[in-house]
């Protein structure tokens, strides 16, 4: 499968997938990333791994569907089959949904369905929950509703603070996510 990553911010999931890629464990071809911010840190790691990438943010006289179909003209170019998203800040809209169906998977740092959307870690942590997690899920319309492909959880330790508790949650997408990709591509291959 040929793969294009989407990501918005820093990218620590997305080196996490490069050096995976890198070491042959994905059975797939890392193609391309993806991103909708100009000046994402996750670029200058693109450019450090010589990954080809592509910026292309929405424009405000824009709509969301033409902003897609361009995106989609551009994965289409690419022959791209799948879509891994590593934190990606844009609500995927019907276009690219109907172009690529079961074929976008993304990462969120809570048990889903607990604690959807942005700032899930810092919601989690001021809660009176005692366990979170990652989830990783194929990607429908809701905003982090799709069917779940895997969980692991983490129970959040005695005064543990805040930016330890983030950091064992983002160790924990690093080292399962490249994994969890890697199953799906082996399951989903047209033989
Ligand atoms: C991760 O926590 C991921 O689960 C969420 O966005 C964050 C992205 O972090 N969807 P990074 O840009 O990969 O460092």
């Amino acid at each position: 499968m040929r793969v294009a990553i989407f990501a918005s911010g820093s990218g620590s999931n997305f080196q996490a997938l490069v050096e995976s890629f890198n070491k042959h464990e994905i059975p797939g071809k890392l193609i391309c990333l993806f991103c909708d911010q100009e000046k994402a840190y996750v670029i200058k790691r693109a450019q450090k791994a010589k990954v080809p990438y592509f910026v292309l943010p929405k424009k405000k006289t824009q709509t969301k569907t033409d902003y897609e179909k361009q995106i989609i003209h551009f994965l289409r170019e690419a022959k791209i089959d799948l879509i891994c998203l590593a934190g990606y800040m844009k609500i995927l809209g019907k276009e690219i949904l109907e172009a690529y169906p079961n074929r976008i998977i993304n990462i969120h740092p809570s048990l889903l369905p607990k604690f959807k959307g942005v700032h899930s870690i810092e919601q989690f942590y001021n809660s009176s929950e005692k366990e979170t997690g990652i989830t990783i899920h194929l990607v429908d319309k809701g905003i982090d509703t799709g069917p779940i492909i895997f969980q692991k959880k983490i129970i959040c330790r005695e005064q543990e603070s805040l930016e330890d508790l983030t950091e064992r949650i983002h160790e924990l997408e690093h080292a399962y996510y490249p994994k969890v990709i890697a199953k799906f591509i082996r399951e989903n291959v047209e033989r």
